[in-house]
């Protein structure tokens, strides 16, 4: 993708191809792998209704600000706050809000590689037959094998990584955006299926009384803090990602509209995945806290016993190598866009340097689980610290500055005419939630976790 994209698409499928770039980013490993894993962790249900309030009261409205400032800047992250800074005569220091995103987009994907590596083998495994009858004991002893070796996860990583380098390289973006079309959508059935498949077994009910119970009790500090960061990552939100997208969206298409169809697509697929899980994990003997690797220990299950097991199993791993790839691309077009448009770099040498720093930075998250698992600081392995920095920290940094800057800092009229909000309640609403709800949600969820509230 180029920033200068003057699009010469009608109204609709311009705005059409927004939905799909930002469903493909929105839609990712952070739906199907690290929802169910982190609710499993967080107790379930508090967690989830935290998460839901998240994503309405805190999501939605920085999704609208995050892509306003993309189209009305029209550059990478750091250039557009640069101009937006400088037309709103503001303090010059915002621009940091740009590095900073570039810098947790190259963190999260140097984690979010690896994960996706791990899927990647899985589709092998499913086509080797590896899942066929097998019961629990057997897929999580292949899980642990699996992950046990440095070698073959930094093959899949390797591989992940040179496939998502190679697309930003040749700019074929825009063909893997056309293939959300029919790529969520089918995730979209297999997830019913497994939902399906979920709700044969005798602990159906147990699993969505896990998910759905609201037991305020089992909620710590930290789950808050991570329902909250989780909100961001699964959105996409606070780092410039959606920034980039906005920029290439043409200036006739309502934003917030937009907004609301994929966080909409983002968090249904999430609950379904959750669905589908749950139950297997009671029905199974394993446990809802079993961490980065749950969704490898549980679903594998389900397509070694069901009919038609072996197919859907390959094309349910392949959906999520695209569906990850779909998203990586834009964890690592801010950093992409800045070197090409600020440092000359041409799109090729861009990629290739980004590439091997962020797969250099993913050796980390790739020992974390073998030869480093002992490893700690602060009682967290590498992985979990990059994860912790990164979605509770960085990415609620990221969206408080991006609601204070919308809210605050821009002009009423510029934010007024960027949206066109069709009616005026909706940008009064829009407004009160930029301005107070958001930030000051931010502000007490961080006070929240170190104990003064
Ligand atoms: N949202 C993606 C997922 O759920 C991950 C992702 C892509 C992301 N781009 C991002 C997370 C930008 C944070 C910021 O898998």
């Amino acid at each position: 993708m180029t920033t200068n994209t003057q699009t010469t698409h009608s109204h609709w499928s311009s705005r059409f191809a927004f939905i799909l770039a930002a469903t493909g980013s929105a839609v990712g490993l952070g739906n199907i792998w690290k929802f169910p894993y982190i609710t499993g962790e967080n107790g379930g249900g508090a967690f989830v209704v935290v998460y839901l309030a998240c994503v309405l009261l805190i999501g939605i409205p920085i999704m609208i600000a995050e892509t306003m400032l993309g189209r009305r800047g029209q550059r990478n992250p750091i250039e557009t706050m640069e101009m937006l800074t400088e037309e709103a005569q503001a303090d010059k220091n915002w621009h940091y809000l740009g590095w900073m995103g570039v810098i947790a987009g190259v963190l999260i994907l140097s984690y979010y590689s690896v994960i996706a590596g791990w899927a990647s083998a899985y589709v092998l495994k499913a086509f080797t037959g590896n899942f066929f009858d097998a019961d629990a004991t057997a897929i999580q002893t292949l899980f642990e094998n699996f992950v046990a070796s440095p070698m073959q996860l930094i093959f899949w990583h390797s591989l992940f990584m040179s496939a998502t380098m190679w697309i930003v390289a040749r700019g074929v973006n825009n063909g893997l955006e056309k293939s959300v079309r029919f790529l969520i959508p089918s995730l979209f059935v297999l997830l019913i299926l497994l939902v399906g498949y979920a709700m044969t077994t005798d602990s159906y009910q147990r699993g969505l009384d896990f998910m759905f119970n609201l037991d305020f009790s089992k909620l710590t500090r930290t789950s808050v803090l991570t329902a909250m960061g989780h909100a961001f990552f699964t959105l996409s939100l606070g780092m410039g990602a959606i920034m980039v997208y906005g920029a290439y969206l043409p200036k006739n298409v309502s934003i917030a509209k937009t907004a609301y169809l994929v966080a909409a697509a983002d968090t249904v697929v999430a609950l379904l995945a959750g669905v589908a899980i749950f139950p297997l994990v009671f029905e199974h003997g394993l446990h809802p806290a079993s961490g980065a690797g749950l969704i490898f220990q549980t679903l594998p299950i389900a397509f070694g016993n069901m009919t038609g097991g072996w197919f859907i199993g390959i094309l349910f791993f392949v959906l999520l190598v695209f569906a990850a790839l779909s998203s990586s691309i834009s964890l690592i077009e801010p950093a992409v866009a800045w070197l090409v448009e600020n440092k000359n770099f041409s799109r090729e040498k861009a990629c290739v340097w980004t590439g091997l720093g962020t797969w250099f930075l993913g050796l980390g998250t790739v020992f974390s689980f073998n030869i480093w698992k002992d490893v700690l600081f602060f009682e967290r392995t590498i992985f979990q610290l990059l994860d912790y920095i990164t979605s509770n920290l960085m990415l609620p940094i990221g969206g408080f500055c991006i609601a204070v800057f919308a809210g605050w800092i821009m002009k009423r009229e510029h934010t007024e005419s960027e949206l066109e909000m069709p009616c005026k309640p909706s940008y009064t609403l829009w407004r009160a939630l930029i301005r107070y709800v958001a930030p000051a949600s931010i502000f007490l969820v961080f006070l929240h976790v170190i104990g003064v509230l």
